[in-house]
């Protein structure tokens, strides 16, 4: 007797098991909707905050992308002009000190695109040149020379993006970040560190 009841108890919750989770479509009550369903939006879903009813949008206007720098600013000369590449003096270099492993980066990408004219002491007599004896028909400037070194750090930014008189734009390439590591590597190489190095208040005196 005993044994019949343990078998039918057991059959029974099986069968209440079995048709509570019969119909899958129904999941029965939702205690907490905010849990279950999301609030916001789901991508490509309709959104009647929007006159077009997409729920996918562009960045808004002046929208930089993780890790992009803020655009440059200030545009080309026309020929023969020098007012934007005088404006390019009040723009700073966006990007912060480099260390030891970025700056050995930065100066072979200036040996690389650079030193070929400006030499690997930057005093503007490269292998192309080669104090005239060169294939390069113009003088590249000397850039420790007091004109250039006091030159901000957009003013480099600006030649090497646009160019200047015989001397090529290097946009196409270095990219802009890259362009912003060579200002870094030449203020180095210059004596005037375009930003100084982040001083840490709880080190040890
Ligand atoms: C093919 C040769 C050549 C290469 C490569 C070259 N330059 Fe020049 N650069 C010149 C010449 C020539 C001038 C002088 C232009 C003039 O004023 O007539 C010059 C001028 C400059 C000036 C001074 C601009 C001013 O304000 O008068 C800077 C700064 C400069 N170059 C930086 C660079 C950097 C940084 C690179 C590497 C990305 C580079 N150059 C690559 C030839 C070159």
């Amino acid at each position: 007797m005993k044994k019949i009841s343990v078998i039918s108890s057991v059959v029974l919750v099986i069968t209440i098991a079995v048709a509570s989770c019969s119909d899958s479509s129904k999941p029965g009550r939702v205690y907490m909707p905010d849990m279950a369903y999301s609030r916001a939006y789901e991508t490509y879903s309709e959104n009647d905050i929007f006159p077009d009813k997409q729920t996918n949008r562009t960045p808004v206007a002046g929208t930089i992308s993780r890790d992009q720098l803020p655009p440059f600013p200030i545009a080309e000369d026309a020929p023969g002009d020098t007012t934007n590449h005088g404006k390019a003096r009040f723009i700073s270099n966006p990007l912060p000190a480099l260390d030891s492993a970025q700056m050995k980066e930065a100066e072979r990408l200036y040996l690389v695109y650079c030193g070929i004219c400006h030499g690997s002491k930057l005093d503007g007599n490269g292998p192309l040149w080669k104090g005239g004896d060169g294939p390069f028909p113009a003088a590249p400037k000397n850039l420790t020379e007091p004109e250039i070194v006091s030159q901000g750090d957009g003013q480099l930014y600006y030649t090497m993006t646009y160019g200047k008189n015989k001397m090529g734009s290097y946009a196409s390439q270095l990219s802009d970040k890259q362009r912003w590591m060579v200002v870094h590597y030449i203020k180095s190489k210059t004596g005037k560190p375009a930003a100084a190095p982040a001083t840490d208040s709880t080190a040890k005196k």
